[in-house]
This record gives C-alpha cells, structure tokens and sequence, in this order.
C-alpha cells in the first residue's frame, strides 16, 4: 500500500515542552486512521506539522509523496484541514466562504461540489447566512465543508465533533464514511473513544509526544481482551477477602476483570455462598476507552499492522 503520509522521526519543541518527541508513523492510502491521546499529547501539534503550518525541529513529513517543506504547496493541495480551533472570517456568508475557499486551490465553478458537500453537512438552508450568525456547531460544520472543496486526497479532522450534536455527529460519519470508502484517506483525532472504535481500522496512540500504541482496532482491542463483570451486592462488607481482593470498587459495584467466561459462574457462585444477595449484575467487555487507559498508565503496545 503507498503511504498516504509518512512520518519520519519528527521533533518539535516549544520551550520547556517536547511536544513531539520522535514520532515515525506510515498511514497508508485508503486507511482510516485514528490518532488518539490524552489532552497535551502532540495530537494538533502532529496535525500542523503535516499541514506545514508548524516546522518540526526534526524529521520528516511527506503527504502522497511530496514533502511538506520542501513541495508544499503540491503536499496542502493533497490535504484538507478540518481545524480543532473555530477560526472564520464573520464577514462572509457561508457559500462565500467555500467559494474563497476554492479560489486559494485555484479551482472555479465549484458550486456543484459546494451545494453537495452543503447538502451533507446539512448547511443548504444556511448557505446564505453569515458566519458571525452560526451557531458553535454550523460553525464546525462550515469548517468541515472547507477542508473539503478542493476534494483532497488526505482528509485530517481534529476533534470535528466537539460541541455537534447527536444528529449531525451521524451525518458527518456518514459522510466521511463515504467519502473513504471511495478512497480518500481519513485521519481522525478525537477524544469520543467510541466513535474511534467504530470508524478507524487503524489507531496510534500518542503520550507526550510519543507513540505508545500502534495496531488494528482489532488487536488493540484483542489484546486486551477481558469480560467485566460487576456485581452490587448486599451487605458487600461481609464477602470474604479471598473474593473482595479479586474485584475493585466503583460506584457500588464490585467489579471484576476476567480472562474468561468460565470464570462467571464459579464466582457467582462463592459469592452467594459467603450469603451476600446479589442485586444487580452487568457483563461487558474491552472497549478502547479500557485499552486506552491501559495505555496511559503505561502499557507500551507497537506493533506494525494493516
Ligand atoms: N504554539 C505553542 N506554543 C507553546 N506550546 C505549545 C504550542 N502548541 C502546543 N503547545 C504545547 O505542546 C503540547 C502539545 O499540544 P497539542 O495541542 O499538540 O496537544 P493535543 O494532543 O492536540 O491536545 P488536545 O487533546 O488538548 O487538543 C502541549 O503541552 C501544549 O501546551
Ligand atoms: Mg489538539
């Protein structure tokens, strides 16, 4: 697979802070892929290292091919943007602004593109307003709708859906969806973890400005593949430490992390024999918000998939 954006060995520090400290990652054309992390990671540092907006100290950062330094107006031709900052100009209208926007790709006549692009952000009756007149989340969807004109090959959304609402959140994947599925790299950063799960094929975990986890969902997920069970147990004081050690303590419920399902019954079972009436009862398994603070709390996971 050609890479989409390639990586390699990227610094950048801003003073006292090593915002990236080395970071290599391939994305490959075709691929969703999620950058995830805590707040202060590198993410939107990364982010402006591939759009040129920032010069990284170190390294280098090619997107289909060309190298952001030195052919960058050929690799932000390859590349929209959908900022995590709300920057707009309050004196356009919404169409105008996509329209401005078009100009600086040098393309005209792009009204077709505009009005669909409009139609799936679901903007159309707000294409003649102006943008000081949006609300925070048309505001987002404006900026979505610009990183789109000019139909890049690399599309790159940092947080997009931070203050949308639940309908539109649906009707941007959708979107973005399809706009992959035809072909277009995706790349993602995002802090609702189930919207990551769902969509990426592929995740990089950065902490501090390093990654420390890199594979398939599928194997992040697999790896740390455990079924939760949590237990509200009456009179919970008197189960014996042999059962209490096994489990911890959150919001009434003693949970527990097992290997297996076969380990369900035996424990139900020694908890009912210590006379302790179960109440309430929840089974689930990993999802990446748990493999995420396995990460975090230092489980370094590198691991080269596709
Ligand atoms: N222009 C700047 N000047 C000084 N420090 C900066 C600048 N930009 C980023 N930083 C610092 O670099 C580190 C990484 O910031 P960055 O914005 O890349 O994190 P992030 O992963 O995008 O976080 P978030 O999830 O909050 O968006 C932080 O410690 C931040 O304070
Ligand atoms: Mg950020």
């Amino acid at each position: 697979m050609r890479a989409a954006v390639s990586i390699e060995q990227v610094t950048k520090r801003f003073g006292s802070v090593q915002a990236l400290d080395g970071v290599s990652l391939q994305i490959g054309e075709g691929e969703f892929f999620g950058l995830l992390g805590p707040n202060g990671a590198g993410k939107t540092t990364l982010i402006s290292c591939l759009a040129g907006l920032a010069r990284p100290d170190s390294g280098q950062v090619s997107v289909m091919g060309f190298d952001v330094q030195n052919d960058y107006r050929e690799a932000r031709r390859q590349l929209g943007v959908v900022p995590q900052e709300l920057v707009f100009d309050p004196f356009f209208t919404v169409r105008e602004t996509l329209r401005i926007q078009s100009g600086y790709f040098g393309i005209r006549r792009n009204d077709d593109w505009i009005d669909e692009i409009l139609e799936n952000l679901d903007l159309t009756a707000k294409a003649d307003t102006n943008m000081r007149r949006l609300s925070g989340g048309m505001k987002r969807r404006v900026l979505v709708a610009q990183a789109l004109v000019h139909k890049p090959s690399v599309i790159v959304l940092d947080e997009p859906t931070a203050g949308v609402d639940v309908e539109l959140r649906q009707g941007l994947w959708q979107f973005v969806q399809r706009l992959n599925d035809e072909g277009h790299t995706v790349i993602l950063t995002t802090h609702y973890l189930e919207e990551a799960e769902a969509l990426c094929g592929r995740i990089a975990m950065l902490k501090q400005g390093r990654v420390v986890a890199l594979d398939s969902t599928r194997n992040l997920l697999d790896r740390f593949s455990v079924h939760k069970l949590g237990l509200r147990v009456e009179a919970a004081d008197k189960l014996p430490e042999a059962i209490t050690r096994r489990g911890s303590l959150s919001e009434g419920y003693l949970n527990f992390m097992l290997g297996s399902m076969n380990e369900v019954e035996p424990l139900l079972t020694a908890v009912r024999e210590s006379g302790c009436p179960i109440r309430d009862m929840r089974l689930s398994t990993t999802d990446l918000e748990d493999v995420f603070i396995e990460v975090m709390n230092g489980q370094d996971v590198e691991r080269e998939a596709r």
